[in-house]
């Protein structure tokens, strides 16, 4: 679909990182924009960074894990704008805390940002867009390749899987909306820190895993040498134009992703270690 001035663009998450550029990016190219977060503070400083680009831009407080806040932004969206055609399913959270010893509430925290939100906004949304319309949903290259962790890994694969069914079945359909799955790798973005937006309902915020000592500097040192946020808005903004399904701007990441379907194709996938689980060894030495 043309990115032309006139149409009305959602984003979630618009108050940092990916969401921000693409709102920036959205205003730039003429589009009347709604930015939802759900960092009251963040919102409001990206109304104005957003606005600075021109546009008639909304900012609405809204937790994409609640269906309830989802369907207020519609309706905060039509009676401001009137319409909607491109949203953009982009809030999201990374965990910090153990996925098998710490608290449950982590997973349900990442799986109601980032799966349960997604649901929502393509729920809410879509019967507004038939008219001609883009759904972009942010996934991440960790939705086709695991080992960032296991609940974040789960909700992005959970996102792909939604993506392609939603393509499908609207394409069969001959409905005018678009879809695109957005895979990147590493962006320079605020989400190391996505735990500022703990939800108090959950109960209090999990303790880093022990492991964090060690993988968190890594991890923060490859989002500082990440892609920029811009670089992957023009990406999506390009797929959109385009009406192209898959957005995987960084070739190293689809290497990897490539990569790990052949260990699959060709059942290589095996330990690292050498050393058998112990009721294997047991097994073994035990007399037949
Ligand atoms: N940064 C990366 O390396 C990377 C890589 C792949 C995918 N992603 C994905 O990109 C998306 C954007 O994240 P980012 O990297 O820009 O991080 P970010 O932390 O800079 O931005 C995420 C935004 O989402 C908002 N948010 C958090 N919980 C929310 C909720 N319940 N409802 C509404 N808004 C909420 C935050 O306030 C924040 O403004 C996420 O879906 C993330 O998983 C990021």
């Amino acid at each position: 679909m043309e990115l032309l001035s006139g149409p009305v663009a959602v984003v979630t998450g618009a108050g940092s990182g990916l969401g921000l550029a693409l709102a920036e990016r959205f205003a730039s190219a003429g589009l009347s924009v709604v930015v939802a977060d759900v960092q009251g503070d963040a919102l409001a400083a990206a109304l104005e960074q957003v606005a600075a680009h021109g546009g008639d831009v909304l900012a609405v407080r809204c937790d994409v894990s609640a269906e309830t806040d989802v369907e207020a932004l519609v309706e905060s969206t039509l009676a401001r704008f009137g319409a909607v055609h491109i949203v953009s399913n982009n809030a999201g959270v990374a965990p910090r805390s153990d996925p098998w010893f710490g608290p449950i509430t982590s997973w349900q925290w990442v799986m109601g940002v980032n799966f349960w939100g997604v649901v929502h906004g393509c729920r809410a949304f879509l019967p507004h867009l038939l008219g001609g319309g883009h759904i972009v949903n942010t996934a991440s290259i960790a939705g086709l390749y695991p080992g960032f962790s296991p609940a974040y890994d789960a909700s992005k694969h959970a996102v792909v899987a939604i993506s392609e069914g939603l393509f499908g079945m609207l394409d069969l359909a001959g409905l005018p909306v678009g879809v695109s799955v957005l895979c990147p790798g590493w962006v320079r973005t605020g989400i190391a820190d996505a735990d500022r937006n703990w939800p108090p309902v959950l109960g209090d915020r999990p303790p880093p895993a022990p492991s964090a000592a060690v993988v968190e500097p890594h991890v923060r040192r490859a989002i500082d040498e990440g892609a920029t946020p811009a670089y992957i808005a023009d990406a999506v903004t390009d797929a959109v134009q385009a009406g192209r399904f898959w957005v995987i701007p960084q070739q190293e990441f689809l290497d990897l992703a490539v990569r790990h379907w052949h260990t699959i194709a060709t059942g290589l996938i095996r330990r690292r270690s050498n050393r058998r689980p112990a009721c294997r060894r047991a097994t073994r030495s035990s007399p037949r």
